[in-house]
């Protein structure tokens, strides 16, 4: 006859290992703060510092050629292009790579979008 296998036994085996598996990632999430949000509060301040004057904002018209963020022109477009179009810079549109790192431009990306 086949030794039957105790299921209670198994199962409560595995439950403190998944367990201490979820402990682990929870803290590494923690300390490392890979979940981070762009933060549209930080980025409206980098935002009147650096972009208001060409492209508006609430109560400043954009400079002519430029897109009025305000308006929501160019915006239809993916937070990572918009990034690389800041980074990169276009025409009269100065580049900011160096000078804003990739989160400083994310937030201000989403204080971009909460302005139309
Ligand atoms: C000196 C004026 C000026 C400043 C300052 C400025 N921009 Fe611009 N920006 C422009 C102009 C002009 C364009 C249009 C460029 C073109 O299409 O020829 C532009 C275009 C853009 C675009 C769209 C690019 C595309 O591919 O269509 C984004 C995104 C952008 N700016 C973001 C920003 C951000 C973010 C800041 C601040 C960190 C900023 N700009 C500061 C003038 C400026």
């Amino acid at each position: 006859m086949k030794p039957k296998m105790n299921l209670r036994e198994t199962t409560s085996g595995a439950r403190p290992r998944h367990l201490l598996v979820l402990g682990a990632l929870l803290l590494t999430g923690a300390i490392c703060n890979t979940s981070y949000a762009a933060d549209p509060n930080r980025g409206r301040q980098l935002y009147s510092i650096h972009c208001i004057t060409c492209h508006g904002g609430p109560g400043i018209t954009a400079a002519p050629g430029s897109p009025s963020f305000e308006r929501g022109q160019g915006l239809m477009r993916p937070d990572f292009i918009l990034m690389e179009a800041t980074r990169l810079g276009k025409n009269a549109m100065p580049a900011y790579q160096g000078v804003l790192s990739n989160r400083d431009i994310l937030d201000t990306i989403a204080y971009m979008r909460t302005l139309h």
